[in-house]
């Protein structure tokens, strides 16, 4: 386990020793993201521009709840809306490690044209030690790329530095406490958002129906665990699969996608189990989604698929 105290004091002396320049932060709200801000914050406060990209593949609200948390902490976001470019690289891309790489080059090019203007030479960024091991080397295979490890673009122009590069989920948390921020308690999410989450096509229209399963099942599952019939999970959210199936809305046949509910318990990500949901919350949500969602999805299914052999996301 990581002394925070220490490794804070370590970071920060490191930071300063790379970071000779103006750097920017990448900041996604996340609990990795915004420790390393507050990390390089502290170590070259002048050098330092946060920024934060609206990829339009986040969760709802959140980029208004980012931009709330970063004001909270007296640290300027500078806010660039991104939504019609992420989604115009997306077009036509449906194979998972496709997806991961162009978003995370999308991420790179808006981060170069942003430390253009601000004559930035460095990017920090929220990287954790599961990313790299997941992204595979010359002796591990590679699982996904997460999208700030493999999905780089081999020609970038900014020097990339990771004060977290070492540390897994539960480690970040323990420095997030350390510095008392209201992020050390939220749940992962995915680098390149609901694209992975939207399976298929990634459209406006489809991530929309991502965006709010995602919504239903937080919000259910967190009543859930307030009203004391579960746990939290680690992580929870929905998937949307291109899968078509018959159903009947009233009495007309229907011909919708499918809605996959993942909630699991874990330490680090690296391993997880599929959380024991009670029945009736597992309604609550199927007949939300269905209820709000009809004229896209009509079934709604529960993972039970540990990881190994299944991964947390589905992409
Ligand atoms: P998997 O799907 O690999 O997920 O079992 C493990 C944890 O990592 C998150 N995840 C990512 N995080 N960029 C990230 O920052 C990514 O590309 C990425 N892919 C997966 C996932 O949500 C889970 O918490």
């Amino acid at each position: 386990m990581v002394d925070p105290e220490a490794f804070v004091k370590e970071q920060v002396e490191q930071i300063q020793q790379i970071v000779d320049g103006p750097a920017i932060i990448a900041c996604s709200g996340g609990v990795d993201s915004t420790v390393a801000a507050v990390l390089a914050g502290k170590a070259v406060p002048q050098h330092l521009t946060a920024v934060f990209v609206d990829t339009g593949l986040m969760r709802k609200d959140e980029p208004q709840q980012v931009e709330r948390i970063f004001e909270d902490m007296g640290i300027e976001l500078d806010f660039v809306d991104a939504r019609d470019r992420f989604f115009d690289a997306l077009e036509g891309v449906t194979d998972p490690e496709e997806k991961r790489n162009v978003v995370g080059e999308e991420f790179i090019r808006v981060f170069e044209e942003e430390a253009e203007g601000l004559e930035a030479e460095y990017l920090v960024q929220g990287t954790i030690a599961p990313d790299w091991i997941e992204s595979g080397d010359e002796t591990r295979d590679t699982i996904k790329s997460h999208h700030n490890v493999g999905g780089l673009p081999e020609k970038m122009d900014l020097e990339v530095v990771e004060p977290l590069y070492d540390l897994y989920k539960d480690e970040v948390r323990e420095v997030a406490r350390h510095f008392d921020l209201p992020v050390a308690e939220r749940q992962p999410f995915p680098g390149p958002g609901l694209a992975i989450r939207t399976l298929g096509e990634v459209t406006p229209e489809r991530v929309d129906v991502t965006r709010e399963a995602c919504a239903i099942v937080e919000e259910e599952l967190e009543q859930a665990a307030e009203e004391g019939k579960m746990q939290r999970p680690w992580q929870y959210y929905a998937a949307l699969l291109p899968v078509q199936s018959v159903g009947v809305q009233g009495d007309v046949r229907a011909y919708g996608e499918t809605i996959a509910v993942r909630a699991v318990d874990s330490l680090d990500g690296m391993t997880a189990s599929f959380s024991e949901v009670p029945l009736d919350v597992l309604d609550s949500i199927s007949t939300r989604i269905t209820n709000q969602l009809g004229d896209h999805v009509n079934r709604v299914v529960y993972d039970v698929t540990n990881k190994p052999p299944g991964t947390v996301e589905w992409e």
